[in-house]
């Protein structure tokens, strides 16, 4: 039966076979699995795996920074790109949500593309894709949406002409914490939530502007780091702060204000199929939004999410 230590071994060992001294080249995106997945590629042929982690502007509050010093801890043979301005340009005027992840599926393309031809001889294109991914990248998101493009599964192969190598498509994501317990990935990498590849730009509801993100991050970070303040960071499943296009009136001292609207989503899940809103105890929920509205310049209304999945997917968008 599978435990974690001879996965991670007998996945060393035949990635050694099949890869012999190729070169591998990865996008890391900061997230669980293309760590755990990297990693492991990274035992078997060490520095011919070449990593690529772009800043699409869309991330958390310095993510970018703090997720390049723990790869580069790890060992891996990693650069960091900051693409923002390419993101913003692509994405500047488009408001649904298929097309701004095609944009910034599109332009991740065309940024890893350019990285990746900077690299001599590269044969193989790792990834970090699991077996969930395999089923959802099929499945239908809603009414006026077909099918939901994630841009981490297609895409890259065919206009690369690279071979694929996913060791962990047969893993679940308690199966892929495990194995990179197993192999000493921090349990800052382990237990982070997980993340969608468009980050940001499908929690703002609507157009993305920088500006807009700056105050999305700020609101993020203090949600997230009061989850992980009061210990309650590892018993959801994930969250995140939504941006709303809706502005509503307030009050400070004497004057109104008509400021921005934003929901905090949280939710409980085994593997992101179904969830339920996580029951947050209202004492948290009440700090946090005070912290936001007071801290967040431009935000003077927070509403929580307490919508099921389904019929509510986890993203707003
Ligand atoms: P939904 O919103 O469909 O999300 O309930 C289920 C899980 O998938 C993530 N998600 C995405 N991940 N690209 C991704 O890489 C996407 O376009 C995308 N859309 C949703 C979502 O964050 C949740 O974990």
């Amino acid at each position: 039966d599978w435990t974690s230590a001879a996965f991670a071994e007998s996945t060393v060992q035949s990635l050694k076979e099949k890869l012999g001294n190729d070169k591998v080249v990865m996008g890391l995106s900061g997230g669980v699995d293309s760590s755990v997945a990297a990693t492991l590629i990274h035992k078997a042929i060490g520095q011919n795996l070449y990593c690529i982690f772009v800043d699409n502007g869309l991330l958390r509050k310095n993510e970018f920074e703090e997720v390049l010093h723990s790869y580069q801890d790890l060992g891996l043979n990693v650069i960091g790109v900051d693409a923002k301005k390419e993101f913003y340009a692509a994405l500047s005027g488009l408001t649904d949500p298929e097309a701004k992840r095609k944009a910034i599926g599109r332009t991740f393309i065309e940024i890893f593309d350019a990285e990746a031809h900077k690299i001599q001889d590269v044969k193989w294109l790792g990834q970090g894709t699991i077996y969930p991914d395999v089923i959802e990248s099929v499945s239908v998101k809603g009414p006026s949406v077909t099918i939901k493009s994630h841009h981490n599964v297609g895409g890259l192969p065919e206009k690369m002409k690279l071979k694929i190598v996913e060791p962990l498509n047969a893993l679940f994501k308690d199966e892929v914490r495990e194995v990179g317990r197993q192999i000493n990935i921090p349990t800052n990498i382990l237990n982070r939530h997980p993340f969608p590849g468009p980050g940001l730009g499908i929690r703002i509801l609507g157009d993305i502007t920088a500006e807009k993100v700056q105050v999305l991050q700020d609101v993020d970070s203090i949600f997230i780091n009061g989850l992980k303040k009061h210990n309650l960071y590892d018993s959801v499943w994930q969250a995140g702060a939504i941006l709303l296009p809706v502005q509503s009136v307030g009050v400070m001292g004497d004057e109104r204000t008509y400021e921005n609207a934003v929901a905090l989503r949280a939710v409980t899940s085994v593997d992101g199929m179904t969830a339920d809103w996580a029951h947050l105890p209202y004492e948290f929920l009440a700090d946090v939004s005070n912290e936001i509205i007071n801290k967040v310049k431009g935000v003077n209304r927070v509403v929580y999410d307490i919508s099921s999945k389904p019929p509510a997917t986890i993203e707003w968008e």
